[in-house]
């Protein structure tokens, strides 16, 4: 396996003085910040564009400032240790610095970039057989959900949660509402459309998701809030994210048995043979 790239702090590799501003840091003590992770293929940053959309949203449902991150500068960073990378993930996070009273942010709060370079390893077996998930309660409801800021309990309570033997898992909010799996989201095809949780549920807004959304169009995708009944009917489920791909869902179960049964069918298929290729993953 080629050698992984450094990771880089603020453009530098990362010394051990570092740590006394990040024990420190807004990030480390309140989940103040954003990230994102980029899949790398060839060399290549797949739906850069959509990342950098979904960091800037982020720090804006923050209420912080566009202005304190250099996006040019990031974004020659990221360019660069893809090219030496070459296949794998790299993970983005922007992190709020010291400074401030308490909760309160100072005048003007400092901002640090952290790119770390990761390998991916691929679950081969979900793209041609499907996953079994587990249907459970989302533990908890964070703020800006949509948003993929810093504070993931929810999603470390909800691993907690899931059978191990189970990749992963549907979730339902208080409504009873399907939101999305722990760490991606959730589309079904019934009535010749897909579907996806709106994002009112408490979905993250993932970059898979827009993608798909810019492909399928509207005439070919609904967002709605349903419940189990409707997944229940629903001819075709997947899960998916940015780093790999769209797993068909072939089964849903709880703690007295099985929930629903899905075929991999033909129409996930064919988002898979559209969007795989280009993220360097199996079609089936
Ligand atoms: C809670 C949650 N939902 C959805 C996703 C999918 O996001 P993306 O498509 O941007 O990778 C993720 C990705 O990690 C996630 O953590």
């Amino acid at each position: 396996m080629p050698r992984l790239p450094t990771m880089l702090l603020d453009g530098r590799t990362p010394s051990p003085a570092d740590l006394d501003w990040l024990l420190a840091s807004r990030a480390l003590a309140f989940g103040e910040g954003v990230f994102t992770s980029l899949r790398v293929y060839n060399g290549q940053l797949v739906f850069c564009d959509d990342h950098f959309w979904r960091l800037r949203s982020g720090l804006e449902s923050l209420q912080s400032d566009l202005n304190a991150i250099d996006w040019q500068v990031l974004n020659t960073e990221l360019v660069e240790m893809a090219a030496q990378q070459q296949e794998g993930a790299i993970k983005v996070m922007l992190l709020a610095g010291p400074g401030g009273l308490g909760y309160q942010r100072a005048q003007t709060p400092q901002w640090h970039r952290l790119l770390h370079p990761r390998p991916l390893q691929l679950n081969a077996q979900a793209y041609t057989a499907g996953i079994e998930c587990w249907w459970q309660a989302c533990p908890g409801t964070n703020p800006r959900a949509a948003s993929k800021h810093l504070n993931r309990l929810s999603q470390v309570l909800a691993s907690q949660g899931c059978p191990t033997h189970f990749p992963e898992a549907l979730q339902y909010n208080l409504r009873g509402e399907i939101i999305e799996a722990i760490a991606r989201n959730v589309f079904w095809f019934a009535d010749g459309c897909w579907h996806t949780p709106s994002l009112m549920t408490g979905a993250l807004a993932g970059v898979m998701r827009r993608q798909l959304q810019q492909h399928l169009t509207a005439a070919k995708l609904r967002e709605s809030e349903a419940g189990l009944d409707m997944l229940q009917q629903a001819e075709e489920v997947f899960v998916c994210n940015s780093l790999q791909g769209i797993w068909p869902v072939t089964s849903l179960h709880h703690s007295e048995g099985c929930l629903a049964r899905w075929q991999v069918g033909s129409e996930t298929r064919k988002l898979m043979a559209e969007f795989h290729p280009q993220m360097g993953l199996p079609q089936i």
